[in-house]
């Protein structure tokens, strides 16, 4: 168990890079299984959550051989069509492995995927269950596990009556392998979802329209190797972004795509904030005084919920009030009561909605992540508040963000990890 522990105060400076997106990389790794051939993954993020999805696709059966941010995949002839607890339970993606495997076996087992807790209950699959219904296979769910069964999946209809970034991948890639056409309606349009389509269809599959809220896939026999780049990671960018904006640092962030968070942009743009894009870079020039605004986190291409939190952390910096409104996820606002304990004045409405009152001074306190977002944001809180905060619980920081310590301090912030003996 380790510890951040973070000198609040300083002003940073200089330029960061960003990594692969994990929300990328998290389905291209699932979906080698569709594919006989040897793919090569560039770009890849060195992060807990990627290890944890290697590591399950090799006890299915993958030789795996990964270096640095390249990683070549080559798929066994005949996988596992059970999804090990003990590793499934550990993130929520592990869904992902579902679709690839019925589409490429006919069959699949998997215990209900773990993961952040981010609603009030456990986050459903049922799209996911129905989707694969209207394809053709029978779910049943059995001594704790779903077991989906299907002798030939079929292309179908289906339209998302929540929209789900993982519902739609899902479908979408099992989709490849069904025969006929599948027409899928009312799909989340986020761009790891359009890089996934990229990616697929380089290696042969027909798939139109990802990115919109229409996707057309027809299915193929087999689809064959590949060699991807992962996109840059847009809630990184976007996390940076705040930081520069919430420590009133001029900070330029390389290796990305600024066109991914035009939502941030254009808050940013009538907050005072002022910034420079370039086709893979983004300059941040903060202002004295930063304007409060109104954000309620929606599907792609609005406010993302995965930066709802850093961004209350930014308005607590403001001058003036803001009311954020999480429609997401029911339980991504109880984070805000550590804002509210390092002195920000915020107002829980609902389990939804809170106002947050600034500017507020921010005082360094002892804290534990409670998931990965929040726990950015807490880092972010932290190099804001005077006084030293330690940061408990930085599994869940470094399961999503790769060498984030080491990452600031090359921007000037006071952070170190230190290590807690189990005794
Ligand atoms: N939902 C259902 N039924 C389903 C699936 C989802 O009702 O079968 C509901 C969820 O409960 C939620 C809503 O649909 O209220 C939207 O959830 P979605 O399915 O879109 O979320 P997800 O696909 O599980 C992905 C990201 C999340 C990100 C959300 C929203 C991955 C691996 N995860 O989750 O990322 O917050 O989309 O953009 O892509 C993170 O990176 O920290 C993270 C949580």
């Amino acid at each position: 168990m380790s510890t951040f522990i973070v000198q609040g105060g300083a002003k940073l400076s200089g330029e960061i890079a960003v990594k692969g997106a994990k929300n990328a990389a998290l389905k291209i790794i699932p979906a080698a299984i569709l594919s006989a051939d040897k793919i090569t993954i560039n770009n890849l993020p060195n992060i807990e959550d990627i290890s944890r999805s290697l590591e399950l696709l090799q006890n299915i059966g993958a030789s795996i051989s990964r270096h640095k941010d390249v990683c070549e995949i080559q798929i066994d002839k005949n996988i596992k069509t059970e999804l090990e607890p003990k590793l499934a339970n550990k993130f929520r993606a592990s869904i992902m492995f579902v679709g690839p495997i019925l589409a490429r076996t006919g069959e699949v087992s998997f215990p209900h995927p773990g993961g952040c807790v981010l609603g009030a209950a456990q986050r459903p699959i049922d799209l996911f269950l129905e989707g694969f219904q209207a394809m053709g296979a029978a779910v049943a769910w059995q001594d704790g596990f779903y077991h989906i069964k299907a002798a030939k999946l079929k292309g179908c209809e289906y339209f998302f009556t929540t929209i789900s970034v993982t519902g739609t991948e899902s479908l979408m890639m099992t989709a490849v392998l069904a025969s006929g056409t599948t027409v899928l309606k009312n799909c989340a349009m986020e761009p790891e979802i359009k890089a996934l389509a990229d990616y697929l269809n380089l290696q042969g599959a027909k798939i139109q329209g990802a990115g919109t809220p229409t996707i057309v896939i027809t299915g193929v026999d087999s689809i064959t190797a590949g060699k991807y780049d992962i996109i840059p990671d847009r809630i990184e960018t976007g996390t940076f972004a705040i930081l520069a904006a919430a420590t009133k640092s001029s900070i330029k962030i390389t290796r990305c795509n600024p066109s991914h968070i035009e939502s941030l942009l254009a808050i940013f743009a009538k907050q005072g904030i002022g910034f420079k894009t370039g086709p893979d870079w983004l300059q941040i020039y903060p202002g004295e005084f930063i304007k409060p605004y109104n954000v309620q986190t929606h599907e792609y291409p609005g406010f993302p919920t995965d930066l709802q939190s850093p961004y209350t952390v930014l308005m607590t910096q403001a001058r003036g009030s803001s009311l954020i409104h999480e429609t997401i996820y029911d339980r991504r606002l109880l984070f805000s009561d550590m804002l509210t304990q390092m002195g920000a004045d915020i107002i829980m409405c609902d389990p939804h909605r809170i106002v947050v009152n600034g500017p507020a001074k921010l005082y360094g306190r002892k804290l534990a992540s409670p998931d990965l977002r929040a726990g950015i944001a807490i880092i972010i809180a932290a190099l804001v508040a005077e006084g030293t905060t330690e940061i408990e619980n930085i599994y869940q920081i470094e399961r999503g963000y790769e060498d984030i310590d080491g990452r600031l301090r090359a921007l000037g912030a006071d952070i170190k990890k230190i290590g807690t003996l189990n005794l």
